[in-house]
């Protein structure tokens, strides 16, 4: 099922955030409104240059781990959706230190991932509540679906403890496992609302975060994470999956 009318996206002047965007509209029953967010849209060139090409890009200014912005930027999303709320978000902006060992580790770190990692998607999904609990209410008759109301939160597959088998990057690991356990808790407590919440891992992708060496293109990434979305209902509500749709273990 295609997403709905209005989606937003965090982090998306590069990496896989602006390729969401660039994807999205591509698609056959594209959203009217994509919410492209980024913290410095003086700068965001390539951003910019796709909201002048097409309709319905709104480039909005936020810094996710500024709660001032995440107002200001609620206030200009509701002015322009209006009674049709907010079909989807998706928290993307996110941040990478790569500590190593437990000496590197400084409690700096620890609290700039968790700031921007796990507290800022928390903050953004609390004041956007109001927005997706009237699209999933408009949309009613839909099942639990991005095509009625989702939050899709990015996290990582290296945000598992089944899966760690290699051990370092405390902060990364440590906010992005944080970052699922919200993701829990929001799947049960927004439920009722019609709300569907998922994490996904979009593979180790060729990005600035996923490095030289890393193995999947942002096409392929987000073409698998579209999909992957597309076909999340009621059954997938709270879970873990990668870019190919695989249940990543906790
Ligand atoms: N690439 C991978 O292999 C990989 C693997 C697993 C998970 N992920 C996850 O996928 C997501 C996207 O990663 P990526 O590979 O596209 O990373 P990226 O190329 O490094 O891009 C990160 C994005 O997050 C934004 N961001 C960082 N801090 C921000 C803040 N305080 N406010 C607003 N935006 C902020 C960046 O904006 P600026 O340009 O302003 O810095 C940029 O748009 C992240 O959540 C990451 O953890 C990536």
């Amino acid at each position: 099922m295609a997403f709905g009318k209005t989606v937003l996206v965090t982090g998306a002047n590069r990496g896989i955030g602006l390729e969401l965007v660039k994807q999205l509209l591509k698609q056959p029953n594209r959203p009217e409104i994509i919410f492209a967010t980024c913290r410095s849209p003086d700068g965001a060139t390539d951003l910019k240059k796709i909201a002048e090409e097409h309709k319905g890009v709104e480039v909005i200014k936020l810094d996710v781990g500024n709660l001032d912005d995440v107002k200001s930027a609620f206030e200009t999303v509701k002015s322009h959706v209006g009674d049709k709320g907010l079909n989807v978000l998706i928290n993307n902006a996110g941040i990478l230190h790569l500590e190593g060992r437990l000496q590197d580790v400084t409690p700096e770190l620890m609290m700039e991932s968790y700031r921007i990692n796990t507290i800022a998607p928390t903050m953004i999904i609390k004041e956007f509540l109001p927005l997706l609990q009237q699209a999933a209410k408009n949309e009613s008759s839909k099942p639990m679906s991005c095509a009625r109301a989702a939050v899709l939160n990015m996290s990582s597959k290296v945000g598992s403890i089944d899966d760690n088998s290699s051990g370092r990057n405390y902060s990364y690991r440590c906010s992005k496992i944080a970052l699922n356990m919200v993701n829990k808790n929001l799947s049960i407590e927004l439920k009722s609302d019609g709300i569907l919440a998922v994490v996904l891992h979009p593979g180790w992708v060729q990005t600035d975060m996923g490095g030289g060496r890393a193995i999947t293109s942002t096409t392929e990434c987000v073409e698998g994470l579209l999909r992957v979305s597309e076909g999340l209902g009621e059954k997938d509500n709270g879970l873990f999956y990668d870019f190919k749709g695989k249940l990543i273990p906790w």
